[in-house]
């Protein structure tokens, strides 16, 4: 890995043309988008998809989301049926990840599908990330700007402390509003969800008219390859333990709460709560931020109170259960 790049941090506003002439010269540009903070380079440039994997020490299996600014620019990339086609229509732009095939004279590079036949593709409903698709013109890959196995971030000082150094630019739009990453459902019969995120199943199951098909649960091993490598077990890992569903809180060890009631032993202890009034969304929007907040306070472990496994909980659980797996 190359190090040492002057990494540049520049307000949004007025940043899309100077985004759009870095990515057009093969740099690695960090923005927000509503979900998480992308890593944004050239779709089209194998070079430059290349220097995005090896900024992020992603395992090069793992392929990315193509973002566009419309459903327009979608269709030149992927090819819609009647399912996908009304997913699009009810939630672009949004934080809805469709996986579809590959449409013809697709433009996107191999190395960004990971030489799949099909192509991941989302419309962002930013503002700051549509300026800049719309100042660059091409399709933007971008995977969250973190560190691979790091929690996404949500700031772009998150973006900062993980790839300073690594990549050329980031354009701060302050905290972003969703906080987890986009829901991905998989446009095959019948349709899959492939990642719990940002857009709850219910809305899109509502949409369909039918129930959305789990991926089967996978192993964590790269030769149990699944559809959407990303959900491997141990991709959003805090250094920290993390221990699920606790009901008191043990010596040592920090709480991220949720909701209004306290567990005994967390009196001493170091408690961030995700929303104290319960609310999903504000537990989504924080999830990242506090888990990487306690991951500092270099605590024995994390302690985690349950969450309701309803809406955006269940994104937020599959991210816990994630962090919480064992690692050497
Ligand atoms: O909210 C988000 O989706 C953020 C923002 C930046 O847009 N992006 C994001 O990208 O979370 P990333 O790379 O961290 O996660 C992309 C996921 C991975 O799990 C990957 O395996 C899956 O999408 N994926 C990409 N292309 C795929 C494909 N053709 N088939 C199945 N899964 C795919
Ligand atoms: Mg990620």
């Amino acid at each position: 890995m190359k190090l040492g790049l002057n990494t540049a941090v520049i307000p949004a506003a007025g940043a899309a043309d100077t985004a759009a002439r870095c990515l057009e010269g093969g740099g690695l540009v960090a923005f927000p988008t509503e979900t998480v903070y992308g890593l944004g380079a050239d779709a089209t440039n194998a070079r430059a998809v290349a220097r995005l994997y090896e900024a992020k020490g992603r395992p090069s299996f793992n392929p990315l989301i193509a973002h566009v600014g419309d459903l327009q620019a979608a269709k030149r990339i992927a090819r819609f049926d009647d399912k996908s086609l009304r997913l699009a229509e009810a939630f672009w732009p949004g934080p809805l990840t469709l996986v579809l095939p590959k449409a013809s004279g697709c433009p996107v590079s191999d190395l960004a599908t990971a030489g799949l036949e099909t192509i991941a593709v989302r419309v962002p409903a930013h503002p700051v990330a549509h300026n800049i698709l719309r100042a660059f013109g091409k399709p933007i890959v971008a995977p969250s700007a973190n560190i691979s196995g790091h929690v996404s971030p949500t700031t772009a000082e998150h973006v900062f402390g993980d790839l300073s150094g690594r990549i050329d630019l980031i354009v701060d739009g302050g905290p972003v509003s969703v906080g987890v990453e986009s829901t991905i459902v998989g446009c095959f019969e019948p349709p899959l969800l492939l990642r719990p995120g940002g857009l709850p199943r219910e809305d899109i199951e509502r949409v369909l008219g039918e129930k959305l098909a789990r991926m089967p649960e996978d192993t964590g091993s790269a030769e149990a390859l699944p559809l959407a490598p990303g959900m491997l077990a141990s991709h959003y890992a805090p250094r920290t333990p993390v221990r699920l569903n606790a009901h008191r809180l043990e010596a040592g060890e920090a709480l991220l709460a949720f909701g209004s009631r306290m567990i005994p032993g967390s009196e001493q202890a170091s408690v961030m709560n995700l929303s104290e009034a319960g609310d999903l969304v504000e537990a989504a929007a924080n999830l990242f931020g506090y888990l990487r907040e306690l991951d500092a306070r270099g605590s024995r472990a994390i302690a985690v109170m349950a969450v309701p496994n309803e809406g955006l909980g269940e994104a937020i659980n599959d991210r816990l259960q994630r962090a919480a797996v064992p690692r050497s």
